[in-house]
């Protein structure tokens, strides 16, 4: 039976992430809220996934805090799940033993249950390698989800996915984030993705936070004109470029045709 909680807040203080010379994460405040869906975006090597590998206790901070749920991140938290681009599931177990490991005491029936929330009970026997790249992440998915977490950290799990097999590994996130109330962060090179999925929105640019957006759109989201304009707003931004001045140029250019 679920246990009667929601997702966990992250709270952020005076973070700075070195290797050797390289500063690739400095002085970010943050604080995210329980139940939060917050995606990560910003070009290659800003290090979203430092920030997440750190959130996740998978990296120790140079200088600074990360507290998930008031106490301080230091290793492995059983409440907190990841899941990578890979699925790294174990090949030498079944689809349910790869789940089962996962859960509270290896039980079953948690594990069927996060295999049908997933839709691939009928898996079960299975062994990896006959699954396909969507079926193997949603595997995963039910791998991190089966021990009901209170944080889920994603680092682009559907970055390796066909466009369609994306779009429905979206939804069922998306659906799964918002019956089971546990805070999710994304990290993903797609804003289109983000804004998706998200109700806030973090950009990394030069180490820090450059830019920090909610997006208040109504579920199921659809790509109207609000949608395209938070896409739009953050793509300019990491593009160096102003989405304002570029409507009014664009309704210039309208006017003049
Ligand atoms: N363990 C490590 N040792 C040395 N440098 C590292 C290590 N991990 C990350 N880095 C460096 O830190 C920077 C940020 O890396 P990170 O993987 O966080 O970027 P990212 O934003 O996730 O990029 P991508 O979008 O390509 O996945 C990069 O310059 C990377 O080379
Ligand atoms: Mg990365």
């Amino acid at each position: 039976m679920r246990k009667e909680k929601k997702g966990t807040q992250i709270t952020i203080q005076n973070l700075f992430k070195q290797f050797g010379q390289t500063t690739v994460l400095q002085n970010i405040d943050l604080t995210i809220e329980q139940g939060e869906f917050v995606a990560i975006v910003g070009r290659s090597g800003c290090g979203k996934s430092t920030l997440l590998r750190l959130m996740a206790g998978l990296e120790a901070p140079s200088s600074g805090d990360v507290f998930v749920e008031g106490e301080k991140v230091a290793g492995y938290n059983p409440e907190t799940r990841v899941l990578f681009q890979e699925s790294r599931l174990l090949p030498w177990k079944t689809v349910l033993d790869n789940v089962r490991i996962c859960t509270e005491n290896k039980d079953k029936d948690q594990a069927i249950k996060a295999l049908t929330e997933v839709g691939l009970a009928e898996k079960e026997k299975e062994w990896p390698r006959v699954l396909s790249g969507g079926q193997k992440q949603r595997v995963a998915l039910a791998r991190a989800l089966a021990a009901d977490p209170s944080l889920l950290l994603l680092d682009e799990p559907l970055g390796a996915l066909d466009a369609l097999t994306r779009i429905e590994m979206q939804d069922l996130i998306e659906g799964l984030w918002s019956e089971q109330e546990f805070t999710a962060v994304l990290v993903t090179h797609d804003v289109a993705e983000a804004v998706a999925m998200a109700n806030r929105v973090l950009l990394i640019e030069d180490g820090h936070v450059a830019m920090d957006i909610h997006i208040p759109l109504a579920r199921p989201r659809i790509r109207d004109n609000d949608f395209v304009y938070f896409e739009r707003k953050i793509l300019d931004r990491v593009m160096g470029k102003n989405v304002e001045d570029e409507y009014k140029t664009v309704r210039k250019i309208e006017y003049l045709i």
